[in-house]
């Protein structure tokens, strides 16, 4: 232990960040174990490059942009619509699609302290959003005689809560042994002189990588291995919180296989330039999506000759991969955005700080930059009212409350 204590003092001194040490003596002797074990597993240099990143500003005068091609699924020649969906629903019922849902963010700005995923949408069912997705997979399941394996990917800090959730639920009727869960890596939060920020404890402040975490994660949890066992081809990606995402479309599928292409992911029209998505776009020649949170105004208001956002293809985070190309992503690492938070850090004094304004960086990877990895993908462009009822915000826009109506006029259904 005390070669260890040692050898992580040297690494510390070397990048300047010894005040993590400040509190060591406090801690009982399993917790000192641990923050050594942290530290020297810590990627010291990949922190400082993140940290210089932070100085800099998202820059798209250096890059090609330009709108991407689609196909709109309600304006597809019948004929062809049938060829995919024959191409899509034959890989189903042969068993070839796995689903993974992204639930390892918090739902912060729903305002629920658990994970988002067990937030009761308020039906007369009560039924949570982790029930209602189940719903839409247990359908598939009948009808394409097949049962679909169903992954979850979950973080250190809801990881325990989210299985028991689904044991609590009995896995919503849906096989138990076709479910499985995963967690997605951490990054420290640093403060904005570039030092690591100590938790209440003591401990390194970790937050959750951000969903492209997702493809080191499961290469890291065997997923990969265990998909290929299964004979699984395609996997669809998608985000926890909309209540209306079709997870399994043969036409998606079809899509994929017809195209030859490795990725495919779905749109609806952006409804006004303001509106809190991303948007496909080609980025020097490659797919990719440009996240709200870094367009500028006159592109997110730029319009085509026909008055059309010209980037107006939102991505509501439905995606599908080829199992072969997502083993190609998981050893690449993806571009981490930087978010500026609010987080309760412990000062040199031990005194616990609960900032007013936002004091931390976070790093997040995000799972459409690995698009760029492939030459070309498929966008389909869907209906909005069909698939895309997020839940968000505790209240206004993408709110459980507009996420229910919409649930509700698309099952028709007034008391579910
Ligand atoms: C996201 C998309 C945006 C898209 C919109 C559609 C990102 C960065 N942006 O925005 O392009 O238009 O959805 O609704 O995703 N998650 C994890 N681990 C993490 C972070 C997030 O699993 O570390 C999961 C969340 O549980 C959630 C999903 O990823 O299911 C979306 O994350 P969130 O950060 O809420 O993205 P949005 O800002 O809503």
């Amino acid at each position: 232990m005390e070669e260890k204590l040692e050898t992580v003092k040297k690494m510390l001194e070397k990048h300047g960040q010894e005040h993590l040490l400040t509190f060591y003596d406090r801690l009982s002797q399993e917790k000192q174990n641990q923050l050594l074990d942290e530290i020297l597993t810590t990627d010291f240099k990949q922190i400082e490059e993140l940290y210089e990143e932070t100085k800099e500003k998202p820059n798209f005068e250096d890059v090609k942009l330009e709108p991407i091609a689609y196909l709109e699924k309600a304006k597809l020649p019948k004929k062809q619509l049938d060829k995919l969906t024959a191409l899509g629903e034959d890989a189903i019922r042969h068993g070839k699609l796995a689903i993974v849902t992204m639930a390892g963010g918090q739902g912060t700005r729903l305002g629920h302290p658990g994970p988002k995923g067990t937030f009761d949408l308020g039906l007369s069912s009560h039924k949570s959003i982790f029930e209602i997705l189940c719903d839409g997979i247990k359908r598939a399941s009948e009808k394409y005689n097949v049962t679909i394996p169903w992954y979850l990917m979950t973080s250190d800090a809801n990881n325990d809560e989210t299985i028991n959730f689904f044991e609590k639920n009995n896995y919503f009727g849906y096989p138990k042994s076709a479910v499985s869960f995963f967690k997605q890596g951490k990054l420290p939060m640093l403060d904005i002189n570039g030092k690591i920020l100590l938790d209440e404890n003591g401990m390194i402040m970790q937050a959750a990588d951000g969903h492209g975490g997702i493809f080191e994660a499961m290469r890291k949890n065997g997923i990969f291995y265990q998909m290929k066992e299964q004979g699984i081809e395609w996997v669809y990606i998608g985000g926890v919180d909309n209540v209306l995402a079709k997870m399994v479309d043969p036409v998606l599928t079809g899509l994929a296989i017809d195209e030859k292409t490795l990725i495919a992911g779905k749109s609806v029209v952006k409804a006004n330039p303001q509106e809190k998505v991303g948007v496909f776009c080609k980025k020097d020649g490659k797919p990719s999506v440009i996240e709200y949170s870094e367009i500028s105004k006159e592109l997110a208001e730029a319009r085509d000759e026909n008055g059309e956002l010209l980037y107006g293809e939102s991505h509501i985070l439905c995606n599908q991969f080829n199992l072969e190309i997502l083993e190609k992503i998981s050893t690449n690492r993806l571009p981490y955005h930087v978010a500026f938070k609010k987080a309760s850090y412990l000062d040199a004094n031990g005194n616990l700080v609960k900032p007013s304004e936002p004091n931390a960086y976070k790093f997040e990877a995000f799972l459409f930059d690995a698009f760029s990895m492939v030459d070309d993908m498929s966008i389909l462009r869907v209906k909005r009212e069909e698939e895309f009822a997020p839940v968000k915000n505790a209240e206004g826009v993408d709110s459980p409350e507009t996420a229910r109506e919409l649930y509700k006029k698309f099952h028709n259904i007034e008391n579910l």
